[in-house]
């Protein structure tokens, strides 16, 4: 949860910075591990996701999707959900939408990089 406050308060920030608003809120330092998943999500994903509630781009809004995970196919934990929908998006597709999500995640985004965006998608509570 704090995690989570501490994404949001960064995206504000980068949001005012963007519209050239000055912002005297003094930042806390990010974890760098979920900051490198965050921008794997904006490289890789977030041309389909958001991550606000109730916006569709062409996938669903990834908002909560931590908490929504637990419970989506039983027997995967969140953490396995969330890997699972990354690497094999077909078995499982969420109702409503089609199964268009990109397939080659798994040769073009590294270990690492992969480990760093589930956990920062873990904090999508
Ligand atoms: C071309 C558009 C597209 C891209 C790029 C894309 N997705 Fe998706 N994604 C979708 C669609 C459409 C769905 C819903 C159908 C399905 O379940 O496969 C989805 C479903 C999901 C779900 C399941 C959500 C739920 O509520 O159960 C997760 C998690 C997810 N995507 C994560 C990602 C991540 C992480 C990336 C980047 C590595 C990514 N997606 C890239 C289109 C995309």
């Amino acid at each position: 949860m704090y995690r989570y406050i501490l994404i949001i308060l960064f995206a504000a920030l980068a949001l005012s910075a963007c519209t050239g608003a000055s912002n005297a809120v003094p930042t806390p330092t990010p974890d760098p591990f979920i900051l490198q998943g965050q921008a794997v999500f904006n490289a890789r994903c977030a041309t389909c996701h958001a991550l606000v509630p109730d916006t569709i781009i062409i996938g669903p809004s990834l908002y909560g999707v931590a908490t929504r995970a637990e419970t989506r196919v039983q027997g995967l934990t969140a953490e396995e959900y969330i890997l699972m929908s990354i690497l094999r998006p077909g078995d499982y597709v969420v109702e409503g939408f089609n199964n268009v999500m990109i397939t080659n995640f798994a040769k073009e985004i590294t270990g690492e990089e992969m480990d760093a965006l589930v956990a920062f998608l873990l904090t999508m509570k």
